[in-house]
């Protein structure tokens, strides 16, 4: 099956195409480079003896889009493409609007030109309203609070009323919540451009020298440590969703929506332990003010996934700090560049 993978270059796209190809699905990327590299392609094709077909170029270009979903015989489309980071998105919310909602809606017109009707969109658990309650199940308030958490509602509210309108499309909207680990082989990883937003990243960066040391936003939170506590899952446990949701919710028309995600909480504490653990490294941190818009604690109830997809993680947080490590000590400083 010939599989279109936008963002397939990225983070999470990547290791979902080596899953592909191991699954013998043939993923088609799509991706205009501005958050990745193009020796992504190299260590795909090293872990797999497959070089997937590459397109570089952009999900707002509907004549590239419908040239390529033709000529490449897609069946479906797995949508990861787009702006992620929260901060970002509130100086730039224009560019967030238009690279995820305005991209969704070019790629969606393209695939209704051709007739390409599944498709599996990468949202977030940013998409939940504040609750104390956890953990959190599908049926949760929605809520965002920032430009990039709304863009990820609008598309999600765009697909449902699509599919509504168009019944035999197969539409699946999956939740992740905190993606972090790399590839067992250390050759793929996340390689943030700057200085990381994100835990993992940074804790990694400090690990190998390129960092002095962490700040934890905060150690006053009403969770078991002071810390804030969040679901981490490994990228290979959630690429496996993909292929999960593919091959199951794929086939039946619908709109349907999973939370991808461990159901089990971590604090920065036991992540800063972990990785030290792992690493053999001292990670030096200062605790310092919250960071504004934190939440203290939020983890999923992934029981849907579960029961419907026949998907869980399996990955500790042991395998998680393991493997960061061996792809952060093996390249410190990410990929190289293209030449
Ligand atoms: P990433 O930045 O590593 O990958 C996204 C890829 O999309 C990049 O390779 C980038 O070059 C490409 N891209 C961006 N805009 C594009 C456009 N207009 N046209 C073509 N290509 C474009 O991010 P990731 O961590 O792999 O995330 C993938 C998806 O999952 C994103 O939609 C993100 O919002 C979502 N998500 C990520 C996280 C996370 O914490 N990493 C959590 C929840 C949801
Ligand atoms: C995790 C914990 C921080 C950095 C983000 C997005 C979310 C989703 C996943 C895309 C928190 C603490 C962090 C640091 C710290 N992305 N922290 N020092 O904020 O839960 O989620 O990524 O959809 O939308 O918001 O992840 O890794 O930034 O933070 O103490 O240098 O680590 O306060 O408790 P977050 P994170």
């Amino acid at each position: 099956m010939n599989v279109l993978v936008t963002g397939g270059m990225g983070y999470i796209g990547s290791h979902t195409c080596v899953q592909m190809i191991e699954a013998g699905l043939n993923p088609v990327i799509l991706d205009n480079l501005t958050n990745s590299k193009q020796a992504v392609l190299v260590r795909i094709e090293a872990l797999t003896d497959k070089r997937p077909t590459f397109y570089q170029g952009d999900i707002r270009d509907k004549a590239l889009l419908v040239e390529l979903l033709q000529s490449e015989n897609i069946e479906a489309v797995i949508h990861f493409a787009g702006l992620k980071a929260v901060g970002e998105s509130v100086e730039k919310p224009l560019e967030y609007y238009d690279n995820n909602v305005n991209g969704t809606l070019v790629l969606l017109d393209a695939m209704r030109e051709v007739g390409v009707n599944k498709l599996i969109f990468s949202s977030s658990a940013t998409v939940y309203a504040e609750s104390d309650i956890q953990p959190m199940n599908e049926e949760f308030p929605r809520g965002a609070s920032s430009p990039y958490g709304r863009s990820k509602l609008m598309v999600e509210e765009c697909l449902t009323d699509f599919q509504h309108a168009n019944p035999d499309w197969s539409i699946t909207l999956l939740r992740y919540f905190n993606p972090v680990g790399s590839h067992p082989s250390g050759t793929m990883g996340e390689d943030p451009q700057g200085i990381p937003n994100n835990l993992m990243p940074f804790i990694s960066q400090v690990a190998v020298g390129r960092r002095e040391s962490l700040s934890v936003f905060g150690d006053d939170y009403p969770t078991r440590d002071g810390s804030g506590v969040r679901d981490y899952i490994h990228v290979d446990d959630l690429a496996s969703g993909h292929i999960a949701a593919l091959q199951k919710a794929g086939n039946v028309a619908g709109i349907h929506t999973y939370n991808l995600g461990s159901g089990d909480g971590k604090s920065v504490f036991e992540m800063i332990s972990a990785f030290s653990e792992a690493s053999g490294k001292d990670i030096p941190f200062v605790v310092s003010a919250r960071r504004a818009g934190d939440l203290a604690e939020y983890f999923a109830d992934a029981s849907k996934a579960e029961k419907e997809l026949g998907w869980k993680t399996t990955r500790s947080l042991t395998d998680i700090a393991r493997d960061t490590w061996r792809w952060q000590s093996q390249n410190p400083e990410g990929y190289p560049d293209d030449k």
